[in-house]
């Protein structure tokens, strides 16, 4: 029996189905990746709409802030995004937690981290089509959100308070 079976109670390893509980070690560690990922892309874009907000529309600066942006966006951010929630699920399936109170606050977490992912990609647009409205300091202020969710997220799924 894999070690990751014999560390659960019975009631897991009866909702775990057997592909799953195979490939279970490797769906996590995929899924570990994909956040550090993702966190890195939802830290960092917020950081590049505040040095965005100093320069001027239309200047090689404010360009190449886009370009920036944009490629976060699509190469990093959004494909770490979509395979942490495709492998989150699947670790879900695989122990049977959906019934667990620490994993329903945790996924209403990631759906408000999933929000503001939407919210970044918006103002990112904003930023490609020169009509950013929002300022320096409130880019400062968003910036503190997807850390302050990612500690909760991680506590929840490593000390399950309840
Ligand atoms: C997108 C939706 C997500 C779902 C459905 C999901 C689901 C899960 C599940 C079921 C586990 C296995 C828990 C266990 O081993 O007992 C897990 C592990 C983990 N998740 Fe997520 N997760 C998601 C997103 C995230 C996010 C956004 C973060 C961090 C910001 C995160 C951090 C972790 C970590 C660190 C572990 C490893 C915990 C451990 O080994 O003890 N997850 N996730």
């Amino acid at each position: 029996m894999p070690a990751i079976m014999q560390a659960m109670p019975d009631h897991r390893q009866s909702g775990m189905s057997e592909t799953l509980t195979a490939f279970y070690p490797w769906l996590k560690a995929f899924h570990i990746i994909a956040v550090i990922a993702w966190m890195a892309g939802m830290l960092y874009l917020p950081r590049l709409f505040v040095y965005h907000c100093e320069t001027a529309v239309g200047t090689p600066e404010y360009e190449r802030f886009m370009l920036m942006e944009r490629k976060l966006m699509h190469v990093i951010i959004n494909p770490s995004m979509i395979a942490t929630w495709v492998l989150g699920l699947s670790l879900a399936s695989a122990l049977d937690v959906w019934s667990a109170p620490w994993f329903h606050l945790k996924l209403a977490l990631v759906v408000a981290l999933s929000a503001i992912h939407g919210m970044f990609s918006r103002w990112r647009k904003d930023f490609a089509l020169g009509r950013n409205t929002k300022t320096q300091r409130f880019y400062r202020i968003v910036n503190e959100v997807p850390a302050v969710l990612m500690i909760f997220i991680v506590i929840l799924v490593v000390v399950k308070p309840f």
